[in-house]
């Protein structure tokens, strides 16, 4: 009798195996599927396929700064620096605002190319600066700069 009901145990679990490997397989499958429906800019760019600039996204993208950061000729500088006319500008450069001594000794023109590296790693790129933070996909940092440049055309 012991032995017929570890038998039927041992056939239930054999019966159910398919079911769990089902089970397994979907939960393999789940982030697959996540991808697959996933933001297909940010996979284009983790491909380092980089897409055309959408200027939508990059004003979008302007609420990650906005907070810190104005865009006019007379904005005024809120935790960092108004940023009108900031490229073609020397970092730490504007006279009425107190930057880190690591932004106002270096020797960085702010381009496409070094925004692009700050905001991928501010800290790796200006060790020591005052800002945190910035952009870890690179489409989004292709978006923003190309919204940013127009924002800020002097
Ligand atoms: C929490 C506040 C904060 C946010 C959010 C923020 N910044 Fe900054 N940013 C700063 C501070 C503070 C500095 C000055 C750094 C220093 O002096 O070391 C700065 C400096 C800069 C500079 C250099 C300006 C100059 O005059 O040299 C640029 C460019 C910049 N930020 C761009 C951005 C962009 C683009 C974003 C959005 C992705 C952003 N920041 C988000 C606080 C912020």
């Amino acid at each position: 009798m012991v032995n017929y009901t570890s038998l039927i145990i041992v056939l239930q679990q054999h019966e159910n195996q398919p079911e769990a490997l089902v089970r397994t397989a979907i939960w393999m499958l789940l982030p697959a599927l996540f991808l697959c429906a996933g933001d297909a800019r940010a996979q284009a760019a983790n491909a380092d396929q980089l897409e055309p600039p959408s200027l939508e996204r990059g004003e979008e993208l302007w609420g990650k700064c906005r907070a810190c950061h104005t865009l006019d000729a007379k904005g005024r500088n809120i935790v960092g620096p108004r940023l009108h006319g900031v490229f073609g500008r020397r970092a730490g450069s504007l006279p009425d605002y107190r930057y880190s001594d690591a932004m106002k000794k270096s020797a960085v023109v702010w381009t496409e190319q070094t925004m692009d590296a700050y905001l991928a790693a501010t800290q790796d790129f200006m060790p020591g600066n005052k800002m945190y933070g910035g952009l870890a996909i690179a489409q989004d940092r292709v978006d923003l700069i190309a919204w940013l440049k127009q924002a800020t055309a002097p």
